[in-house]
């Protein structure tokens, strides 16, 4: 896995191509500036020796004036000019509508999660993206409280999410990969935990996908799981954040659920979805995810287990 940051450098689609061939231009250019000006300087330091009396009749600037002239300002000019000019002919490359053709996903900024629609497709989900591979994906950002900020490094630029504003921003993947998007902008305690995975992948593979997501919650399998419902929306209370499509909660505060046995984390990808995390997260959220908005339960015991079997059916 690399570094966050570093994935920037390791572009895996169009837009996030154009970013990097700009930074490797810039890092050249800052590069051989460093070394002409670490040269300039170590010849003056071989030649210049304390007492050294300036030649007679010439003032320092006279020497030095075409260095000023050079390398203080029209050096700085030419390197300013190449790199605006490659600015602007990577930014041709950043659309800024939807192109045609492209898929559709609405994302709402969430304290600390990322909530997830695909509108042509019917599909709710929360803190997981699942895009086509060499399919633009035009991303409809907004926020229901601060603002947040999309960004996936190996696909692209990051863009704000603002409360009551749309922002488009397009990406496109060229292979399959699995990427984590965290919020890039300081948006409370939580901030650094407010990831979502992104999984671009062959357009089968995620025709699967949006036809795994589409129907409702499958009915509960077993005993345990049919009590863990009634868990759910009685004593647990869940329902009143939580939606499971297809049963009596219709909460819109907290992520959907209706397919959450089926995702990658829990939290926005603030810990691993395991049967022991869910658990925890269950009984108590705050020990993955202090501060989180979900409180803590008072389930335990049967009521609990039985819970958990109701969640793990949620595929
Ligand atoms: Cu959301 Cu930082």
């Amino acid at each position: 896995m690399t570094l966050f940051l570093a994935q920037a450098l390791d572009p895996e689609g169009p837009v996030a191509d154009s970013a990097a061939g700009l930074w490797w231009l810039m890092l050249a250019l800052g590069v051989a500036v460093f070394v002409v000006f670490a040269a300039v300087l170590a010849v003056g330091l071989f030649r210049t020796r304390p007492g050294d009396a300036p030649e007679s009749g010439s003032q320092p600037s006279d020497r030095f004036g075409p260095w000023l002239v050079g390398g203080g300002v029209a050096m700085p000019l030419i390197i300013i000019a190449v790199v605006f000019a490659a600015t602007v002919h990577a930014m041709r490359d950043v659309p800024t509508t939807a192109p045609v053709g492209a898929l559709v996903v609405e994302v709402v900024g969430h304290q600390w999660w990322w909530e997830v629609h695909y509108p042509a497709e019917g599909i709710t989900t929360a803190n997981e993206m699942h895009i086509p591979v060499g399919r633009p994906v035009a991303l409809q950002l907004t926020s229901a409280d601060v603002i947040h900020s999309f960004w996936v490094p190996a696909l692209g630029g990051k863009l704000d999410l603002l409360p009551d504003y749309t922002n488009t921003l397009v990406l496109e993947a060229d292979e399959p990969g699995r990427h984590v998007n965290r919020c890039a902008e300081f948006c409370g305690l939580q901030h650094t935990l407010m990831g979502m995975d992104v999984v671009a992948e062959p357009p089968e593979g995620f025709a699967a996908w949006v036809a795994s997501r589409q129907p409702p919650a499958a009915d509960p399998a077993s005993a345990d799981a049919r009590r863990g419902l009634g868990v759910f929306l009685g004593a647990g209370n869940c329902a009143s954040c939580h939606t499971v499509r297809g049963t009596e909660a219709t909460g819109s505060r907290a992520p959907d659920l209706t397919h959450v046995a089926g995702r990658a984390s829990l939290g926005a990808a603030a810990v691993p979805n395991t049967p022991d995390q869910r658990a925890r997260w269950v009984s108590d959220p705050h020990t993955s995810k202090r501060g989180v908005a979900m409180p803590a339960t008072d389930i335990s015991g049967d009521e609990l287990a039985d819970l958990l079997a109701y969640l793990d059916g949620l595929r």
